[in-house]
């Protein structure tokens, strides 16, 4: 089985940044995936095959987009808890009500939009981590994936390569031979900067 979550919601242009749309943010990029992937577990489990989840995510919910400490320590434990990403996504929410979310560090650009993929990474290595020992037997596999600066209606068009190229590189990726399947992986479309232009590339250290 298969589940590609590819649906995601941002309310901002590209040299804008709000809250204003944060619970609908939160909701489709977090909540949304989280939910299905729960909904849909008993049929993976009854899968003999490997279940390859992959959460199209963004480096912009890469952990050192994280301004809050506190924050960011929970979120880099080891054995950090799918509970205290909820509780954080919440405390977001409760920040950005009472008006205080720029004094406690979330991340600066495209706050929302950021912290809902901060949740949805943090959300997907937990989980691969869970059922990582079950690779092979429960089969499982869960990873992120950055398409980039791609040219869709999020960005108006426009972008440094095709919907057409990020939908084949997640392909090739979720399509991997079943030995070769990774998991609690984040990946991305490398840039010409990172001298792999348009290839896939391995950014887990910032998950
Ligand atoms: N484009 C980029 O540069 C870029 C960069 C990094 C990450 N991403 C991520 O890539 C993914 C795809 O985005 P995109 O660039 O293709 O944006 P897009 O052109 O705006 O497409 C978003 C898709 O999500 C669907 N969607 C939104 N809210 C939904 C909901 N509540 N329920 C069901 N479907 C919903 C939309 O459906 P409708 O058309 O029916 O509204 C649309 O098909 C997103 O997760 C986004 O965060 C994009």
């Amino acid at each position: 089985m298969m589940q590609v979550n590819n649906a995601g919601v941002s309310f901002n242009e590209l040299d804008e940044n709000s809250v204003e749309h944060a619970e609908i943010v939160m909701k489709t990029n977090f909540y949304g995936p989280k939910l299905l992937i729960e909904a849909l577990y008993p049929l993976f489990r009854r899968s003999p095959s490997i279940t390859r989840i992959l959460n199209i995510s963004s480096r912009l919910g890469s952990l050192d987009k994280m301004r809050n400490a506190e924050m960011k320590a929970v979120l880099e434990r080891e054995n950090l808890l799918e509970e205290e990403i909820v509780e954080m996504a919440s405390t977001f929410l409760r920040d950005v009500k009472n008006r205080t979310w720029e004094s406690k560090g979330w991340p600066s650009y495209w706050t929302e939009y950021a912290v809902s993929k901060l949740a949805l990474n943090a959300y997907s290595r937990v989980l691969a981590k869970k059922y990582s020992s079950n690779i092979g037997s429960s089969n499982l596999s869960v990873n992120c994936f950055c398409p980039g600066f791609t040219q869709t209606s999020m960005t108006n068009g426009k972008g440094v390569h095709t919907a057409n190229h990020a939908a084949s590189i997640i392909a090739s990726l979720v399509l991997l031979p079943p030995h070769q399947l990774p998991t609690g992986k984040f990946f991305s479309i490398g840039s010409k900067q990172e001298k792999k232009s348009r290839t896939l590339i391995d950014i887990s250290s910032k998950l």
